[in-house]
């Protein structure tokens, strides 16, 4: 680790301190803490544990570093700051809550804000790309949790560190996200180092389903011998909504029962947005289905034809022969 490296690493770690310090010790947290509390149910312990912080309007940051004689330079490479119109620097994060973005081996070498007030301000933001923060390769959490992925041989991917926190918080300390980016071939792999099973626990909307769908085939890809779950989330909520909304035992049983295999999740989302029981729609519904069923298990196939052959009415012989040609069919 080079000389410049070692200062943006001390910076960051000093800014998670400082920024934590003024969230949970200052008049200036005051309303983010509010706002952890009451709109988040998120308790000071967890607060610690995940070294959540908030950061003022009145550059606390730029003012510690300038009192450490840090230069310029350094600062603006640190990307911990950005200059306005007059190239003034100021503190990148302001009036956001942050959570610090670590390396496996739990170095802070970012932030991901969140505006206290999302609805005049972009909601999320990131600490951008840059020689220490590579979004590709980082998971958040992994750091708190590879031991506890190790001993469980399983971990979970959520979309957002706020899902992550509320399954640690449903006893499931096992989960990481990643930095608002789609899951990466490098993710898998080193995932794919320390466990044999990936739950999937996207949002239970369109985009999150979408983003299933991708990380389904790249973990197929890039990890064959790992195992697939998906977690499916009720009434189009995300895990933190199920923990604040329905309370934490239903977090808790939701991640450890709504577990679908790939192929079951594949299936019922090819229903989503169709009306089955217009013929033109079903077809098309059976083709997607089939698609996903070539690659599956003799039993999974079974499972699924006998599912719908009863709920469709369509003989069970039809549709195995329907899967049969598409097998046949090349690509
Ligand atoms: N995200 C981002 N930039 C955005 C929106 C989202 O980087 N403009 C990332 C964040 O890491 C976020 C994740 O994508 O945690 C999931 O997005 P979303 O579901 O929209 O956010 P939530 O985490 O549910 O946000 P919150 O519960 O705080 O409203
Ligand atoms: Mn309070
Ligand atoms: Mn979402
Ligand atoms: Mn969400
Ligand atoms: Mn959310």
């Amino acid at each position: 680790v080079d000389s410049t490296t070692q200062v943006v690493y001390q910076l960051h770690t000093a800014a998670q301190r400082l920024y934590q310090h003024i969230l949970l010790n200052t008049t200036s947290g005051e309303q983010a803490l509010a706002y952890l509390h009451e709109k988040r149910q998120l308790t000071d312990d967890i607060i610690k544990h995940f070294g959540i912080g908030f950061v003022p309007e009145d550059n606390a940051l730029l003012n510690y570093a300038t009192e450490q004689n840090i230069s310029r330079e350094m600062m603006r490479t640190s990307e911990l700051f950005i200059s306005n119109d007059q190239s003034e620097l100021r503190d990148r994060f302001s009036g956001r809550i942050v959570w610090p973005i670590k390396t496996e081996r739990g170095q802070v070498v970012g932030f991901s804000g969140r505006a206290l007030n999302a609805n005049n301000n972009i909601k999320y933001m990131n600490s951008p790309e840059s020689p220490f923060f590579t979004k590709g390769k980082i998971l958040y959490n992994f750091d708190l949790a590879k031991n506890q992925i190790r001993q469980t041989n399983t971990v979970m991917i959520f979309e957002g560190f706020m899902d992550v926190i509320s399954a640690s918080m449903a006893e499931k300390p096992v989960g990481v996200a990643t930095m608002g980016t789609a899951l990466t071939r490098d993710h898998v792999r080193q995932l794919s180092h320390v466990a044999k099973r990936i739950l999937l626990v996207y949002d239970g909307d369109e985009a999150g389903q979408n983003a299933a769908r991708r990380s389904i085939d790249l973990i197929r890809e890039y990890a064959k011998n790992v195992d697939i779950g998906v977690v499916y989330l009720p009434d189009h909520l995300d895990p933190d909504e199920v923990r604040v909304q329905r309370g934490l035992p239903v977090l808790k049983q939701t991640l450890e029962q709504n577990i679908q295999t790939p192929v079951e999740f594949l299936v019922n989302a090819a229903r989503v947005g169709k009306n089955l029981s217009n013929q033109v729609q079903y077809l098309a519904f059976l083709q997607e289905v089939m698609k996903t069923l070539k690659s599956a298990s003799p039993v999974e196939q079974d499972i699924q034809l006998t599912r719908i052959a009863n709920e469709f009415g369509t003989s069970k012989h039809a549709l195995q022969t329907q899967l049969q040609q598409s097998v046949n069919q090349k690509a």
